[in-house]
């Protein structure tokens, strides 16, 4: 019976595994615009299979590692989203891209320590690079800063505690914060991991084009100054994960300025198109927020596990989040070497910025920026064939690269319209080469087309525009 590897391998075992692993991560990269948009559908028996591979007890004994990948590659990985795919269009689409895996196997392989300064000066620098990258992306001062984060959520709640800290210090139960019916709901989240009572984040209803309506916040934060609460923080969007909706950043940033609140706009999914010409002018207003949370791992195509926390201020960072210990090495005070502990709530952690620094280096920033300006015309594109199919109505227009529509049928009710749609997705999405995901916008349920996979062109739009008017065909 097989012992396995041991835990140190020798270098020809490390190889073989390695080179096992890399051939089918290139062979599956390359099927990438053939396998099916999505492997969880019952007729892939994915649920099946996640139910057959439930194990209590971890094995004592060590196994072969061609079965293992077998496993992986064969059966577990094709039972998933293919949201690496060009078809992925549900959702927010994450990215991907392969140099940001090389990155990710040479950070692991080499297990450098980057939580600190000092004991890896030169590897934190390149980190520190790629934030000082995106503080010029989004039009903010030289001297912002901020970190990576694992994601969008972990970032938004920094924010928070940020803002907290600033405009409340220790007691902070009255404090109240704004964001629109639209927003993500990990401003939610990040309020109440912060220690905020959940009725104290202030939902504010948004304009036609879902934006956040300023005259409603004005008089949400002037009743709650007069209920004897303290708003100190409005939280903005910047691409609604709903419909894509960019609020009024000056509108808000003039707003928040006069009232002394803290703007921080949740940039996720929009952040990145700051790079294009056009980005920047539907973002109008992104750099006078005091924080931004940007998603690598969705405008900038990297894998999964690359959100960003960027502060106009980055002392504030710093006394939020700073605690000392006699045991630590010492910290930096020179405001070009960062100690990320000191600025973010992790310790230990992964070298993440190796993911992003690799990318932009190998590829040079005009590809993203190319790639994300092509995103914008799929989506204008798409919009137009959308509109042109009879009985078609957009229920949101592209403001980035994301849109939302319906089909409405003179005479039926809410509850028809709302099952035709559901009925048309999943026709769309049953032809394997798209994957479409719908929302509700009010009570009234639409589809939406999210258009970011750096792996999406004009062919695979073309194919979701031919699978949608042949699904209209078929009701
Ligand atoms: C607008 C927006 N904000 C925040 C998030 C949360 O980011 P993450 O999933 O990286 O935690 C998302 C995720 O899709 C998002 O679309």
């Amino acid at each position: 019976m097989s012992t396995g590897l041991p835990l140190e391998p020798s270098d020809d075992e490390l190889r073989r595994l390695l080179d096992d692993a890399v051939r089918r991560v290139v062979a599956h990269i390359g099927s990438l615009p053939s396998q099916p948009a999505d492997g969880t559908a019952e007729a892939h028996g994915a649920s099946a299979l996640a139910r057959a591979l439930i194990e209590r007890e971890a094995p004592e004994k060590g196994a072969e590692a061609g079965p293992l990948l077998d496993l992986l590659f064969e059966k577990a990985i094709p039972a998933s989203f293919n949201n690496a795919g060009p078809g992925f269009m549900a959702y927010i689409p994450g990215g991907g891209q392969p140099y940001a895996a090389v990155a990710d196997l040479i950070s692991a392989g080499v297990n450098r320590y980057v939580g600190v300064f000092a004991p890896a000066p030169a590897l934190v620098q390149l980190e520190t690079n790629v934030i000082r990258w995106f503080v010029r992306a989004v039009g903010y001062p030289e001297s912002a800063g901020g970190f990576l984060t694992s994601g969008g959520s972990l970032a938004n709640f920094s924010a928070v505690v940020a803002a907290r800290h600033e405009k409340l210090l220790e007691n902070f139960l009255k404090g109240t914060l704004y964001v629109s019916d639209q927003g993500h709901h990990c401003i939610r989240k990040a309020a109440l991991l912060a220690g905020f009572p959940a009725a104290n984040v202030r939902e504010i209803p948004s304009d036609p084009a879902f934006r956040m309506r300023l005259d409603a916040l004005q008089s949400r934060v002037a009743a709650d100054r007069a209920a004897g609460f303290t708003p100190f923080l409005v939280a903005a969007s910047a691409g609604t994960t709903n419909t894509g909706a960019v609020d009024d950043l000056d509108a808000l940033a003039d707003f928040a300025a006069r009232e002394g609140l803290w703007l921080h706009t949740d940039a996720a999914y929009g952040g990145f198109f700051a790079l294009t010409a056009r980005g920047r002018a539907a973002l109008s207003g992104l750099e006078r927020a005091d924080s931004i949370v940007l998603d690598p791992h969705k405008g900038l195509f990297m894998p999964y596990g690359s959100g960003c926390l960027l502060v106009k201020d980055p002392a504030a960072l710093r006394r939020s989040h700073s605690v000392q210990a006699h045991y630590m090495p010492g910290m930096q005070d020179d405001a070009d070497s960062v100690d990320f502990c000191e600025i973010s709530p992790e310790l230990s952690r992964n070298f993440r910025g190796l993911a992003v620094w690799l990318s932009i280096k190998l590829c040079g920033l005009a590809a993203f920026r190319a790639s994300l300006d092509e995103k914008l015309d799929l989506a204008m594109e798409a919009v137009e064939a959308v509109r042109g199919i009879p009985g078609m109505t957009i229920v949101a227009e592209p403001q980035l690269s994301l849109f939302a529509f319906r089909l409405t049928v003179p005479g039926a009710s809410r509850t028809e319209m709302n099952r035709l749609n559901r009925d048309l997705m999943d026709r769309v999405n049953a032809r394997q080469r798209v994957l479409l995901t719908g929302t509700l916008i009010g009570e009234d349920f639409a589809i939406r087309m999210c258009i970011l996979s750096f792996r999406t062109h004009a062919d695979r739009v073309r194919m979701a525009l031919e699978d949608l008017r042949e699904a209209v065909r078929e009701l």
